[in-house]
């Protein structure tokens, strides 16, 4: 029964064992995604539990969460997503450690890639203790090591694949994005000639990422370039083989991150290597724990440091797909969970 000229005030207490997350059930546009709170998972005897402190919004988020690529639907399920979170990397600090891990403590400040189970735009995320994770590199705030991870292993994955070294020439077609902005830092570290292909508000930035030359695609048509290249790498998707095949040297090798306007790279990647002397590669993009340990170094040494164009509050993470998905983002972009 009230008391005459008390007034009662209700405050709702965290719950322990829940944690807040960005679920969404269906296919779709970004408002399909809203906060909502789910049970904290306890780690399994060889995984870690981390507190996640910044994450990021890309592109391989976006593509997910459309299924725009059906293909994608198989691996993330055919009629509705399997998983209701996604998010690939993050940064955070270790919360609690299963029995068996030995490589982590609770407190460690660490920072990974999960693209099997995502999960990351979440307040906490399990990651197994062998998965692609390391400590942070600490001259990097928890954003931009959250951000070390996504655009650089693809980058990483075909500068691999196309077997770069010192002295190569190099042309980055979308320099600015976060695997473009990404290659041109691994391939200047790698001692390759870069020549970065940009639009005119950022040439810049591309200029502060080390290229050795930038070509404004706006002003300067591309295929114009006054090189011969060993390696041409879209970035962005934006070119096609048979555009940038008089470009290449003999035996100069062709990478794009996308399948190219008529689906046609992977079976070009099939069919170059048997009656071409320039090449198409596609590689299928892994990251490993050794992969995150390689960056960790990297950032540490100052030879890659992401770029951030910038950073949404968790609540406002629909925000951050709808900037990622005009498609004019400059690297990555954050999400802070802890502030
Ligand atoms: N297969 C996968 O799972 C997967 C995963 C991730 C990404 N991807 C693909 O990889 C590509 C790159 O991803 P990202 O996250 O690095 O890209 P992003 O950050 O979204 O790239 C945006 C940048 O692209 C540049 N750009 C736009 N139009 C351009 C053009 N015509 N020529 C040159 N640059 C142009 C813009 O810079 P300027 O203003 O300088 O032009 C902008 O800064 C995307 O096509 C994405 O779909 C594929």
């Amino acid at each position: 029964m009230p008391i005459p000229g008390v007034s009662v005030i209700f405050i709702r207490l965290p719950n322990p064992n829940a944690l807040k997350a960005a679920v969404y059930s269906r296919y779709g546009p970004p408002e399909v995604v809203h906060i909502s709170e789910l049970k904290k998972p306890d780690p399994r005897p060889n995984e870690v539990l981390v507190r996640v402190h910044a994450t990021t919004v890309n592109r391989t988020d976006c593509g997910f969460r459309s299924a725009e690529y059906v293909v994608s639907r198989l691996f993330s399920g055919l009629f509705r997503p399997k998983r209701p979170v996604r998010g690939c990397e993050f940064a955070g600090s270790v919360d609690a450690v299963g029995a068996d891990v030995r490589d982590y403590t609770v407190g460690d400040r660490v920072f990974g890639y999960d693209d099997h189970r995502f999960g990351c735009h979440a307040e906490y995320k399990i990651m197994p203790q062998e998965g692609a994770m390391a400590l942070l590199p600490e001259c990097l705030d928890f954003v931009s090591a959250a951000a070390l991870t996504e655009g650089s292993h693809y980058a990483l994955c075909n500068i691999r694949a196309a077997k770069v070294k010192a002295g190569d020439t190099v042309m980055v077609y979308g320099a600015t994005g976060a695997i473009g902005s990404a290659a041109v830092q691994l391939l200047k570290h790698l001692g390759a000639y870069v020549v970065a292909v940009a639009g005119t508000s950022h040439i810049e930035l591309v200029k502060t990422l080390g290229a050795d030359e930038i070509i404004d695609y706006q002003k300067q048509d591309f295929t114009k370039a006054r090189h011969a290249f060993d390696i041409i790498f879209d970035a962005v998707g934006k070119s096609a083989f048979r555009q940038c095949k008089p470009l290449l040297k003999r035996r100069g090798i062709y990478l794009s991150t996308e399948l190219g306007k008529h689906s046609e790279n992977v079976l070009l990647a099939l069919t170059t290597p048997l009656w071409n002397d320039k090449r198409v590669l596609f590689p299928i993009p892994v990251m490993r724990r050794t992969d995150a340990v390689y960056l960790r170094e990297l950032a540490l040494q100052g030879a890659f440091r992401p770029v951030i164009d910038r950073t949404y509050p968790f609540d406002r993470i629909v925000d951050a797909y709808r900037y990622v998905e005009a498609r004019q983002k400059v690297g990555n972009v954050g999400i802070t969970i802890v502030s």
